[in-house]
């Protein structure tokens, strides 16, 4: 089948391990891969603002010798006329080898790759999942840790709609004795289908908080994170939650000497700029990883689909045993989600323990019946 990254758990450990090789092998010898993709075109398809993920998948292919084409508002593009994901992504795929797309909705990235013959990679697909960020958040806690095993992680801040949590719980639940603390306010707690498709059903040690200054002493990673504006429905809500959590030297002075702080930034203000200065501030280190991680899994992604072309076992990720319903029957509530949107798109679900969840955004579907 072709392989895209639309979600971390299409990396196997193996995997994963395998890119975090080769993009420390990029880091000390950055001359033998600057002619790798020589000929190669990546279309980043940014329908959402960025700053890290763009300019890293960008630089990432330019470093590989490569080029880049794109747009990075929909307003630039014939996505403002209404063309559809589907339609944008074919037209991509006649012109460029590989894609990276982030899209305000759950699930866009899923119906692009549906749609071409190329690798998409998902550059953050509604508050859903951010898998190439949890690359870069795993190749930051290796450089920092040296382990994966035996942490005690603190999330904090918008676990709701925060999309990079999402995925580097998915990745981090795989490791050993990986402890997460959960630090939200009550409106923002993780979403009950991570809770219990991952944290609860592979028995992962986890808890929820909300003070951060309580759990400080307790852990080997803090991972901050920016409450999501753009994605509340009510903006009086968001004015209630804004500032919720400040880190500053005071909090990181009752934590331990060998904590790393990361953030996959932007920040607002929920980290003080007083802590930049900190040793155990790694966000920007953290932003750097971001670059050549994305070129260990641009040159993963071409060769792996060249195999796969070469071997005749190449074809598009289409239902994954998810099964069809006229929306009368079974429905996806989610006004988050690509398929309120996308023109033609078939409504499928997937059947869990707990009853139907959408294809798209997994979010559990709404029976009518
Ligand atoms: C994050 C994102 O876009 O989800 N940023 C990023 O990609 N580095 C986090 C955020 O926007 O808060």
């Amino acid at each position: 089948m072709k392989k895209d990254l639309i979600d971390i758990r299409d990396l196997s450990l193996a995997e994963i391990d395998e890119l975090i090789g080769v993009a420390e092998d990029i880091i000390d010898n950055p001359s033998q891969y600057s002619d790798k993709c020589k000929g190669r075109k990546i279309a980043t398809l940014f329908y959402e603002p960025s700053t890290r993920t763009r300019f890293s998948f960008e630089s990432a292919m330019l470093d590989l010798g490569g080029s880049v084409i794109g747009f990075s508002s929909p307003t630039d593009c014939s996505v403002a006329k209404g063309e559809s994901v589907a339609d944008t992504a074919r037209t991509a795929e006649c012109f460029a080898d590989i894609i990276a797309m982030r899209h305000y909705k759950d699930g866009a990235a899923f119906v692009a790759a549906s749609n071409v013959n190329i690798p998409v990679i998902n550059a953050g697909d509604g508050g859903h999942n951010h898998p190439t960020q949890t690359l870069t958040d795993l190749l930051t806690i290796h450089r920092e840790k040296g382990t994966f095993d035996n942490l005690t992680i603190g999330l904090c801040g918008d676990l709701k709609y925060g999309r990079t949590v999402h995925s580097l719980i998915a990745a981090m639940s795989r490791y050993s004795n990986v402890k997460f603390i959960l630090i939200s306010p009550e409106e923002l707690k993780i979403p009950e289908n991570i809770k219990t498709e991952i944290l609860e059903k592979n028995e992962i040690d986890f808890a929820e908080t909300d003070s951060l200054e309580a759990v400080m002493p307790e852990l080997d990673v803090l991972y901050m994170t920016r409450i999501q504006r753009e994605r509340f429905r009510d903006p009086t809500v968001y004015a209630r939650l804004e500032g919720i959590y400040i880190l500053d030297n005071e909090k990181l002075n009752t934590a331990k000497s060998d904590l790393i702080v990361m953030h996959p930034l932007p920040r607002v203000n929920e980290i003080a700029v007083e802590v930049d200065d900190d040793p155990r501030a790694a966000y920007f280190r953290q932003v750097k990883n971001g670059k050549f991680i994305r070129m260990a899994l641009i040159l993963k992604l071409l060769e792996l689909n060249e195999q796969e072309r070469v071997n005749g076992n190449f074809s598009k990720p289409s239902k994954l045993g998810a099964e069809s319903f006229d929306p009368s029957i079974i429905r996806c509530d989610n006004a988050r989600c690509i398929s309120s949107i996308e023109q033609g798109l078939e409504h499928l679900f997937v059947k869990t323990d707990n009853g139907y969840r959408c294809l798209y955004c997994e979010t559990k579907a709404h029976k009518s019946f």
